[in-house]
């Protein structure tokens, strides 16, 4: 399983890499925004500044909704690194963009995926990866965590290449039941990965094992 950051904080990438568990970055205008990055220049320094911190697969989302301008978009942003995806929209153009991407080489990931239908047109035009978005299914009383589940059986069905990269993830046990369910990559934020450490029975089995250690060593 892969593990993504779901952010544009170069810190907090740089904290998660240096965790030496990470393998790529997610990032959309919500993320980019909240750093205060916008702007044509600032936004593909921003995106070279990311690039230059991981090793590879970091998610660049058009803003643009027709094909031409996703086309347009999407290869100044191929270009600013290989390590870039591509991050599209599940809509009618951004299908066309993403085969259109496919058959030139540059890998994509479909975001803002909410259905299994919507899944299986994404494989169906050759995305890279997919993005289904499992809080934001809950926030609306739908069950994010069976979609997972549910696409990761069709995939397997018709040995779909695209990857299921499970995003809109808020907390461990999100995480964990995405491993369960066989999500091939989970994004979330920083204290998601880091929240996977703790376990009281850590903390304190470490505590009495320095003290037992103290106590033989007369200290
Ligand atoms: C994924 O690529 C999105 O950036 C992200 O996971 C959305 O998460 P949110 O619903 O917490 O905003």
């Amino acid at each position: 399983m892969k593990f993504f950051i779901d952010t544009a904080n170069l810190e907090e990438i740089r904290e998660a890499y240096d965790l030496g568990v990470l393998d790529g970055v997610t990032t959309n205008p919500s993320l980019m925004a909240k750093e205060g990055i916008s702007g044509e220049e600032k936004v593909r320094a921003h995106y070279k500044a990311i690039c230059d911190i991981v090793d590879d697969k970091v998610s660049a989302e058009v803003i643009a909704t027709d094909y031409a301008g996703m086309i347009r978009e999407g290869k100044e942003l191929a270009k600013i690194d290989d390590k870039i995806v591509v991050k599209i929209p599940m809509i009618k153009d951004g299908i066309k963009a993403i085969k259109y991407f496919h058959s030139e080489g540059i890998r994509t990931n479909c975001t803002l995926v909410f259905s299994a239908g919507q899944a299986i047109l994404a494989a169906k035009a050759g995305a890279s990866y997919l993005s289904p978005f499992i809080g934001r299914l809950d926030d609306i009383s739908f069950d994010g965590l069976e979609l997972i589940g549910q696409i990761a059986h069709i995939y397997q069905n018709y040995d779909f290449e695209t990857e299921i990269l499970a995003a809109s993830v808020r907390h461990t046990m999100h995480l964990i039941k995405c491993a369960e369910l066989g999500a091939d990559v989970v994004t979330c934020p920083l204290k998601v990965i880091t929240g996977l450490l703790k376990h009281p029975l850590t903390d304190s089995g470490l505590a009495q094992f320095l003290a037992d250690h103290a106590k033989a060593a007369g200290k």
